[in-house]
């Protein structure tokens, strides 16, 4: 869950705690066993929020501690878990450490919370290297006096300094501060570049591009120390009955993955291989079958992950030709090509039908629900990502994805709140509301209430077995208990095994059901069969 975007409580256009607190219901109906909320600390909001000034409070305009405990005791009275987000590897610019480091100087107690180094030149003037930070720009800044800070993100974003003990007790604070609240799980941001080794010489942007490193040793990706951090993050895990748990956000190679979710370490991790595909049989089979032996490796669960507030939302990817540049058609205004709807929604439908049925954590992302496309013609004036700005305009970003959700079909905002929403909802979102949605049968809402209530009955134990001899372009698999989940991700229609139809991703109600003998093109349908 985007908290800004969710749902607005008292008009500032802005979505809130006590909004989510008010929609606990749709979250129970739609069957979900935990929420994560993106960061809602207080932030100036240069990164979406994940620039943060206090890990340890509320954004003001988004709600209180005591709304937050509220919203806390109205999720779990419905068994709903809370994961809130951590961000470990930057502060924003306006926290207290910061501001102080800043005050006090170069070769402070002060700045060696952070990382800052001499510039180059007699006078500091040039940066300590040449690396480029994610959203575009340099990634270090000066501050005046001949020190520069690293910022891999914004410049309002500076990286803490790893191996500054207080640094490691401060984040122990935090994971203990919102466990005492009640938090069940943590979602850990860019989990893999905290600890950094920027012995000289560093390397330069062109060697970290090529992976020409000595020895291979990268100075801020996936470095192994980085795993002595989140061993004493376990321990603090441990503390707690039940456990607290963590899923790694971890832009890693599928192979180094295990570390990060391996039972001393975060326990799970986010798998975006799904998210890369292309809605293609072969590339699905092999994600699902790669990502199930890595589980098996680390000894957790696998996930799942098809769309997220930092990517094009999967039913306008699957509308677009395979191979688009997405940043290149948001450019354009999303026009060209233009995207197929109709198709999209259909596909996102078929793959998320195909998720839910595989073992492990599906991680869906609000709004997917309702089968939302993404907004691809944002005004430039109102977009928000510092990708925008820090890209000098070559990419639009992420704002298309967090675009407030339309809970009714008419009213100020489309029922997110009375005030004008903090990214305009184009007319069409009304098409998808929630209230539109609602006991109408044949709804992407109703497909994902029904897929994920009967899913509960799919997923112990975490096994799965193909079924090889299938039409091109078919995924089938069965899953204990004589459930058999297949995807048609051709065009024409294909026959459906032997079983009971109880879900599929195009004809939905319980008469369709009954009646289908086929399974059409781009579609996933669950079937009961004998377990001989
Ligand atoms: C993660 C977040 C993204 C944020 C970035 C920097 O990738 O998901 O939204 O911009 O980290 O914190």
């Amino acid at each position: 869950m985007y908290p800004r975007s969710f749902a607005d409580s008292d008009g500032d256009g802005l979505g809130d705690l006590p909004g989510i607190t008010s929609r606990v219901p749709h979250l129970a109906a739609l069957g979900v066993d935990a929420v994560w909320l993106s960061p809602f600390y207080p932030s100036a909001l240069a990164d979406g929020g994940y620039d943060v000034d206090d890990h340890r409070d509320v954004d003001p305009r988004i709600g209180t501690l005591a709304q937050f405990d509220d919203l806390v005791a109205a999720l779990h009275a419905h068994g709903i878990r809370v994961v809130v987000d951590i961000v470990p590897n930057h502060s924003s610019d306006r926290h207290r450490w910061f501001r102080e480091a800043l005050a006090a100087g170069p070769g402070s107690p002060e700045r060696a919370r952070y990382v800052f180094r001499r510039g180059l030149g007699a006078d500091g003037e040039r940066p300590p290297s040449d690396w480029r930070a994610v959203f575009g720009g340099p990634a270090w800044e000066p501050v005046g006096d001949g020190d520069w800070y690293l910022h891999l993100f914004a410049p309002e974003q500076p990286d803490w300094n790893w191996d500054h003990p207080e640094v490691r007790e401060d984040f122990l604070t935090t994971l203990r501060f919102w466990s005492d609240r009640g938090v069940d799980g943590f979602r850990i941001d860019v989990a893999h570049a905290l600890t950094k080794d920027l012995s000289e010489p560093l390397p330069t942007q062109a060697e970290l591009d090529a992976g020409t490193l000595v020895d291979g040793r990268h100075p801020y990706e996936d470095r192994d120390a980085v795993h002595e951090v989140y061993r004493a993050w376990r321990a603090v895990f441990e503390e707690y009955d039940p456990p607290r748990t963590a899923v790694a956000e971890a832009w890693v190679p599928a192979h180094r993955r295990a570390r990060y979710a391996s039972p001393e370490g975060l326990g799970q991790a986010f798998n975006f291989d799904l998210l890369m595909d292309d809605p293609d049989a072969g590339q699905f089979r092999r994600t699902v079958e790669e990502n199930l032996a890595l589980a098996r490796e680390s000894g957790t669960s696998s996930t799942w992950v098809l769309s997220n507030h930092d990517v094009v939302r999967h039913a306008t990817r699957y509308a677009l030709p395979a191979g688009t540049d997405l940043q290149a058609w948001l450019l354009r205004g999303g026009t060209d090509p233009a995207p197929d709807v109709e198709r999209g929604l259909r596909l996102a439908r078929a793959a998320t039908a195909l998720v839910l049925a595989l073992p492990g954590s599906t991680y869906l992302y609000q709004g997917e629900e309702l089968g939302l496309p993404e907004v691809a013609d944002l005004d430039a004036a109102d977009l928000q990502d510092p990708t925008w700005v820090r890209s000098q305009g070559t990419e639009k970003g992420r704002d298309g994805c967090r675009v407030p959700l339309p809970w009714s079909a008419s009213g100020p905002a489309l029922g997110f709140g009375d005030g004008s929403p903090h990214l305009p909802q184009p007319a069409w979102f009304a098409d998808y509301a929630v209230e539109r949605q609602e006991g109408e049968a044949t709804s992407t809402l109703a497909l994902y209430r029904r897929a994920i209530a009967l899913r509960a009955r799919l997923q112990s134990p975490e096994t799965l077995e193909w079924a090889d001899d299938v039409p091109a372009g078919v995924v089938q698999f069965r899953r204990p208990g004589g459930w058999t989940s297949v995807t048609n991700l051709g065009t024409s229609p294909v026959p459906l095994p032997a079983g009971r139809v109880v879900l599929s991703s195009g004809p939905q109600t319980e008469d369709q059901l009954a009646l289908l003998t086929e399974l059409p093109g781009e579609t996933t349908a669950w079937l009961v069969t004998p377990s001989t």
